[in-house]
């Protein structure tokens, strides 16, 4: 099995939308193997990001993903369960997602898209150590 990480974000929170998004997940034959409903404090959202360090969207990336509760999960899949999640999710612009996607159907805005998806297998090992670093494998 194959496991990424997913963080549905404030706003998916506070729009009532995490049933619908798990929903999605689970139909398309994806497991939780983890899931926890957290408060992001800076410095674990910093080290979520530190890719991003120094883009001019940081700041806001930051501020955005510690402004309320996020839903965070460990999802799994028979493989590349990374590259299924990020099909799901659509393009990181909500304006180009298609329709189908989560973001297609849900989101119309950049800064708030609803869902984070680990966007490699070398990111999902790193995130997932992050956010659930005492999971079994
Ligand atoms: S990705 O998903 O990593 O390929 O996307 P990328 O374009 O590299 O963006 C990295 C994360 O930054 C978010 N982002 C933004 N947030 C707010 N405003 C602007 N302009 C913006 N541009 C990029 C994007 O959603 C990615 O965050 P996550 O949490 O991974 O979705």
């Amino acid at each position: 099995m194959n496991r990424t990480l997913v963080i549905i974000k404030p706003d998916g929170v506070q729009r009532g939308l995490v049933g619908e998004i798990l929903g999605r997940l689970e139909r398309r034959g994806l497991h939780f193997v983890a899931a926890e409903l957290r408060s992001l404090d800076e410095a674990t959202a910093a080290r979520h990001y530190a890719e991003h360090v120094g883009r001019d969207y940081y700041d806001n990336l930051v501020r955005f993903i510690t402004s309320g509760p996020v839903m965070v999960l460990v999802v799994e899949g028979p493989q590349d369960t990374w590259r299924v999640v990020r099909t799901m999710m659509g393009t990181t612009n909500p304006l180009d997602s298609a329709p189908g996607t989560i973001r297609g159907d849900l989101a119309t805005v950049m800064a708030q898209n609803l869902i984070h998806g680990s966007d490699s297998a070398e990111s999902a090992l790193r995130e997932i150590e992050i956010f659930f670093p005492h999971l079994d494998s």
